[in-house]
Formats: C-alpha cells, sequence, structure tokens
C-alpha cells in the first residue's frame, strides 16, 4: 500500500456523512473476489475472447448460438459466485446514507444480491432478455435466470423470434433513462470510483462531470487508471480490503450515543 494510504482512508471516511449526497461508479474490478474475471485484466475476458465477437449486435446477427455460449457460460459462472466484502459495505451504505445513488457497469446483479438498494445498471443485466426484434408484443425486458438454458439461444415468448442478452454491447446507446439518471447522479458531494478502468465511455466521463460539479472525488482500484491523476483521493489495493477499512474508519469516527 502507497504511504499516504491509511490518511486517504480516514480522508474518505470523514467524507461519509448522511446528509452527503454520495455518488458510487462500480466495475468489474468489484466483483473480482467473487470469482468474476474482469474484462482487460491479465486474466481478463478481453484477453481471450474478442469483444467484437461476442459483445456487438453484428456479432449476435452473424452467429447468435456463438454469442448465447458466451452469455449462458457467464450467467452460469456467476449464478455460482457470491457478492464479497465490497458489495456487502456498498450494500450497508446504500441504507446508510439515504442520498447514496450507485451506478454499477456489471452485469452480474451481485450488488442487488448483497441487498444494495436502487442499483443503477448502466449496461444491463445479464439476467434480463429482450426481443431481438423488439416486437411490440413482448416486454421491453424480461427476467430469465434459467441456468443453463435449456436450448439457447432463446427466443421471444410473444413473437418467437431471437431474444438477446438485456445488456449494452459496444456501439450501442445507454438506455436513455439510465443514462438521465446517472448523468443526473453527478451532480453531487462525493463521487467513488470502484474497480473500473475508466476506459469505456460515457461511464468513464462520470467521473469528470462530478468534478465539474464540484463533488470531491475519489478511486479505489488495484492499480492506476485514467481517472487516478484526476481524483482528489486515489487509493491502491483491492476493493474487498479498502471499503471495508474505510468502513472501519468511517465507524470509529462516529459520536458513540
Ligand atoms: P475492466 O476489466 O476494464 O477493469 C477492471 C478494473 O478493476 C481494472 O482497473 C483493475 O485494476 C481493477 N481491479 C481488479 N481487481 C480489483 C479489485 N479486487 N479491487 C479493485 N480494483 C480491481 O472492467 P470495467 O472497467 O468494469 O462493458 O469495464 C467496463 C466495461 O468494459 C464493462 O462494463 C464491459 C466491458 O467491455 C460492456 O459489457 C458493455
Amino acid at each position: 500500500m502507497p504511504e499516504n494510504h491509511d490518511s486517504n482512508v480516514t480522508r474518505l471516511a470523514e467524507q461519509l456523512r448522511s446528509d452527503r449526497r454520495i455518488t458510487v461508479l462500480t466495475g468489474a474490478g468489484v466483483s473480482a473476489a467473487s470469482g468474476i474475471p474482469t474484462f482487460r485484466g491479465p486474466d481478463g475476458l478481453w484477453r481471450t475472447h474478442r469483444p467484437e465477437e461476442l459483445a456487438t449486435a453484428e456479432a449476435f446477427e452473424r452467429d447468435p448460438a456463438l454469442v448465447w455460449d458466451w452469455y449462458d457460460w457467464r450467467r452460469q459462472l456467476v449464478a455460482a459466485c457470491l457478492p464479497n466484502e465490497a458489495h456487502a459495505v456498498l450494500a450497508d451504505w446504500s441504507h446508510r446514507f439515504p442520498r447514496l445513488r450507485l451506478i454499477t457497469q456489471n452485469v452480474d446483479g451481485l450488488h442487488e444480491r448483497a441487498g444494495t438498494r436502487d442499483v443503477l445498471r448502466f449496461h444491463g443485466s445479464i439476467w434480463e432478455l429482450r426481443c431481438w426484434n423488439r416486437c411490440a408484443a413482448a416486454p421491453k425486458r424480461w427476467i430469465d435466470r434459467t441456468i443453463p438454458l435449456p436450448a439457447p439461444p432463446p427466443r421471444c415468448p410473444a413473437c418467437d423470434g431471437l431474444a438477446r442478452p438485456g445488456v449494452v454491447w459496444f456501439g450501442e446507446v445507454i438506455e436513455s433513462d439510465v443514462l438521465d439518471r446517472s448523468l443526473a447522479a453527478t451532480d453531487c458531494d462525493l463521487f467513488l470510483t470502484i474497480g473500473t478502468s475508466s476506459t469505456v465511455h460515457p461511464a468513464a466521463a462520470l467521473v469528470q462531470r462530478s468534478r465539474a460539479h464540484g463533488a470531491l472525488t475519489a478511486e479505489i482500484n488495484l492499480d492506476a487508471t485514467p481517472a487516478s491523476s484526476l481524483v482528489d483521493i486515489a487509493l491502491r489495493g483491492p476493493a474487498e480490503q479498502v471499503l471495508p477499512a474505510v468502513e472501519e474508519a468511517r465507524a470509529a469516527g462516529e459520536p458513540s450515543a
């Protein structure tokens, strides 16, 4: 840990108060300790799989069975994992601080399983499906937790055409309601970016936006990222250890009853 780690933990802990508007953005690093691979690390998913073959509309059009095989595999992997200490601390904060908003780029649903309220799913959910043809008779999206998928690729219950994963692929836009609420959440007092490489836009720009709104910004990450030089507090280390340490410092600083 860097020399100033402990003082930065204390500094961040002091900012966590009920009257503060706190916004948290999370990425794959938060789920790493649960056993879910990140995208860009040494064992990252994009080291062994080409995103353009698996995570674009063009890939799905070309080979829906291949894309669904990959999502089916990830769904089974995620289903076998449990939320870790990082998810637990954030879930606790989401109830402790009424003005906290959590935006996640993760599609795994582990924040929800840890009990976090009102998760803003920036890149959708691996547990949701949508009609590929956007048929009018189908719901906009529906939940399907079946693993493994009985006969991939799954079908739309309304038109029997192809169903697609309810996630945002490269080249696709963020759902307008989610984007609006996320942009609104950048108007805050404290913005925390945790376990994300800060390379995928528009999520990566949220931290700068919060800075422009005058927020104090902090990052928790194993490594330096493009956000590291922008934030007021950069904490190097695993989120599943740093977050509990921040929570311990916060609780220790609370006035006793
Ligand atoms: P990345 O894989 O790009 O980055 C993961 C980040 O987590 C890296 O900066 C790591 O240093 C950090 N990290 C790894 N383990 C950690 C730990 N235990 N504690 C703290 N930090 C840790 O994942 P994202 O930034 O989430 O998009 O990727 C953004 C988007 O790119 C994803 O949502 C996905 C992907 O393509 C879509 O699927 C649309």
